[in-house]
């Protein structure tokens, strides 16, 4: 009779916590909340609960999001994701934002068949191969084009310096997606190496400034950006300094003030330039909620979580192999960084932004299509 009466109690545990479970569909969000680029997690976490707040349902049911700092490092990157499906029971995880970080998350996403979004990582690799990583944002060989045609036709440079972030997968990448086509077209290249974390590059910047050249390219992230451009300020280089998606944040004229003043850099949005309804819309809600204007990466935050939505809504089931199925068959969406189409390869197709920092703020130059 005893053990009778607890197989019910169990039962009816289990039948409330599956009841529980049904009310609500969980997705996992895994992004750098604090240590190196911390600022990037920041902005794209107020995309993502902005869109949440204006959307909070799907198939009838609540969203729950449930969040993951992965401290801006590949390993806490791999266990974040680990848990948000092992532990959480996620359908869907958004994120993350640098490559080498999804790229060391990707694995378990697809042993497990779990659908990974990545708002903003751009290397080729992040979905090479893959079958449950995918992306919302373009990727850095169109990146890298962009830049090095910009560098020859409207700064009208010969020669760059160019500077990598060995540590980084999208550095080594970006850069030389960017020195392939900058050199195809006559462009001569000096090649400098850093790694995240270095805050002393004057020896890399004697060098590069030794020759004179047009442009200095840094295809990093912002804290090595601002400090850099600083120094190089200091050491009297007065000429422009061009980067990728990785120089948008705040910190990055915090840190190196009127030093990035013609500092121009390839990016997925900016907010004067809203490219469609919804991003109209985006800014106005952003500016609203957050009393700031939002960044490239508020704004494909904002797009990971609607694509997501998208993807379960067709799919009509909470099933992951169907939300992937549904991901990579997603077709022109409507996002605030533009028309969201994901390809059986995982990749989206899309026109990129140049900003200029002018008196410190990124102001828009002007957007390339592919
Ligand atoms: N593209 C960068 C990467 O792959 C991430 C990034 C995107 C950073 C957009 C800032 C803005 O690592």
């Amino acid at each position: 009779m005893k053990k009778v009466l607890i197989l019910t109690g169990i039962i009816a545990m289990l039948l409330a916590s599956f009841a529980i479970a049904d009310d609500v569909v969980k997705i996992g969000v895994a992004l750098p909340m604090t240590g190196n680029i911390s600022s990037f997690g920041q902005m794209v976490w107020q995309g993502v609960e902005l869109a949440n707040e204006m959307f909070p349902t799907v198939l009838g049911k609540k969203v729950e999001l449930v969040l993951g700092d992965t401290r801006s490092d590949k390993t806490e990157a791999a266990n974040v994701i680990s848990r948000l499906i092992n532990l959480n029971n996620v359908v869907g995880i958004l994120g993350e934002v640098a490559s080498s970080n999804t790229m060391a998350g990707a694995p378990i996403a697809e042993k497990y068949h779990i659908p990974l979004l990545s708002p903003a990582s751009t290397n080729p690799l992040v979905t090479q191969g893959k079958t449950y990583t995918s992306r919302v944002c373009f990727i850095d060989p169109f990146q890298g084009h962009v830049a090095a045609v910009f560098a020859i036709k409207n700064l009208k440079a010969k020669s760059a310096a160019v500077f990598t972030d060995v540590a980084q997968d999208y550095s080594v990448g970006l850069s030389n997606f960017f020195i392939k086509d900058f050199t195809a077209a006559g462009g001569v290249v000096y090649k400098e190496y850093y790694q995240s974390g270095d805050q002393d590059f004057s020896a890399q910047l004697t060098d590069a400034l030794s020759h004179n050249p047009d442009v200095i390219y840094i295809s990093g992230y912002y804290p090595e950006i601002a400090l850099m451009a600083k120094q190089a300020r200091q050491l009297g280089y007065k000429g422009p300094f061009l980067a990728g998606d990785g120089a948008e944040a705040p910190e990055l004229v915090q840190i190196a003030g009127s030093a990035v003043n013609g500092l121009y850099y390839t990016s997925h949005f900016n907010a004067e330039h809203p490219v469609t309804k919804i991003g109209q819309e985006f800014v106005a809600k952003f500016e609203e909620k957050y009393h700031t204007s939002p960044s490239a990466l508020a704004a494909l935050g904002f797009d990971d979580y609607l694509v997501m939505l998208n993807a379960i809504e067709r799919a009509g089931s909470t099933d992951p192999v169907k939300i992937n199925e549904a991901i990579r068959s997603t077709k022109n969406f409507e996002g605030v960084t533009g028309y969201i189409t994901i390809g059986s390869d995982g990749n989206a197709v899309k026109s990129a932004v140049i900003n200029e920092v002018v008196n410190g703020q990124f102001t828009y130059v002007t957007t390339i299509n592919p």
